[in-house]
């Protein structure tokens, strides 16, 4: 089940809640099915809220949410070596907040999708990252060693910027493959750990 814009924060104990956005892009749902398995991942740990944000139809309520959180997780598809349009849009539509310092200090994340193994997606995740780093954010990379590089395997695209997934042109039920939702899992999982240290 989505958990889009679920953010009644629901009380797991009596410590503060830290809450995470995992704001992405996806035509297609490839992308959509990583950015849901890093808040399944980010949930499992206690006290933290994370939801996810698209990107299309921004609105006064998104913002805000974005605004309140504590982590934000930024992800897209690539697009011949960028990230796509609809998420530069949404970056750029931040600029009040960059030149307001607004977002300063809270820990920030990417992640990428292509259908190419490499599909240059680094890029697309340098982009991200320098995105956050222009508006003071922390960043964390994916501390994950790669486990191999069969479907299978954790960090299987051996990425530690941030996290890296490859679809094929197939349902999403079907890709990424389990390794890559199951990094997701784990990095969701990692940031949730790591806002709790914060
Ligand atoms: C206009 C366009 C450009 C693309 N450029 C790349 C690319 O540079 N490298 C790559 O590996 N895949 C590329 N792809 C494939 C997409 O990255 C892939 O379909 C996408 O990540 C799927 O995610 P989604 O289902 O969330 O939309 C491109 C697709 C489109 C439509």
């Amino acid at each position: 089940m989505s958990t889009e814009l679920n953010t009644q924060s629901q009380t797991k104990s009596t410590s503060p809640i830290k809450r995470m956005c995992v704001v992405y892009h996806s035509a297609y749902g490839h992308t959509a099915r990583v950015a849901q398995a890093i808040v399944d991942g980010a949930n499992q740990v206690e006290n933290i809220d994370a939801n996810l944000i698209s990107v299309e139809h921004m609105d006064h309520y998104k913002w805000e949410v974005l605004d309140q959180a504590d982590v934000l997780v930024f992800g897209s598809p690539t697009y011949m070596g960028s990230v796509t349009g609809q998420f530069k849009l949404f970056m750029d539509a931040t600029s009040s907040r960059w030149i307001n310092r607004s977002w300063s200090g809270k820990l920030a994340a990417g992640f990428a999708n292509s259908g190419g193994l490499s599909g240059d997606k680094l890029a697309a995740l340098q982009q991200v990252c320098l995105f956050a780093m222009q508006h003071g954010m922390v960043w964390s990379g994916l501390p994950l060693m790669s486990q191999g590089h069969e479907t299978t395997d954790l960090n299987r695209l051996a990425s530690f910027l941030g996290l890296m997934t490859q679809s094929d042109n197939l349902p999403v039920a079907q890709t990424p493959p389990s390794g890559d939702i199951e990094t997701a899992h784990w990095f969701g999982r990692h940031l949730a750990q790591l806002a709790q240290r914060m």
